[in-house]
């Protein structure tokens, strides 16, 4: 499975962090998209960038950390087919991952967590998307807009 990372100054230690994570389970093609260090530069260019690899990549996922979480993750649902979901715990990875089928994962870098952000990676990549006709229906009318 592909898994593109990207990330500004403000997620780049986290991003780091992950990308050691995700190494050391060894299961994933890890694309990193920068950014390369905690020089202060610009979340859309990083949010947009993974978003558009995720899309073009049927089942890949991707993860993009800035220092909220809010900025990249705005970015990134700008590019039609990404539906990214900012998550602070494991209880709203699993239902963007349920609900929404989201296939990019937003941490804010510099904020709190009710749970551990690599544990929120595991079960964000390890939640199937809940098929139920409902569920289906809305995310049809998601892609749709
Ligand atoms: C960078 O200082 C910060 O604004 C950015 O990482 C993010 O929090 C924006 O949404």
């Amino acid at each position: 499975m592909k898994i593109f990372l990207g990330a500004d100054h403000g997620g780049y230690e986290l991003k780091t962090k992950i990308i050691e994570y995700l190494s050391q389970i060894g299961e994933y093609e890890i694309i990193d998209m920068g950014c390369k260090s905690e020089e202060s530069c610009d979340y859309p260019e990083f949010g947009s960038g993974v978003a558009r690899e995720v899309v073009a990549h049927e089942g890949s996922f991707g993860i993009i950390c800035c220092g909220s979480g809010i900025g990249i993750s705005m970015a990134a649902n700008k590019i039609k087919g990404a539906r990214a979901a900012l998550c602070n715990s494991l209880e709203l990875a699993i239902l963007g991952r349920q609900h929404n089928d989201a296939n990019i994962l937003a941490l804010g870098g510099r904020t709190n967590f009710i749970d551990d952000p690599l544990e929120i990676v595991h079960i964000f990549l390890h939640t199937q998307p809940d098929m139920s006709d409902r569920h289906v229906r809305r995310r049809m009318q998601l892609n749709k807009l």
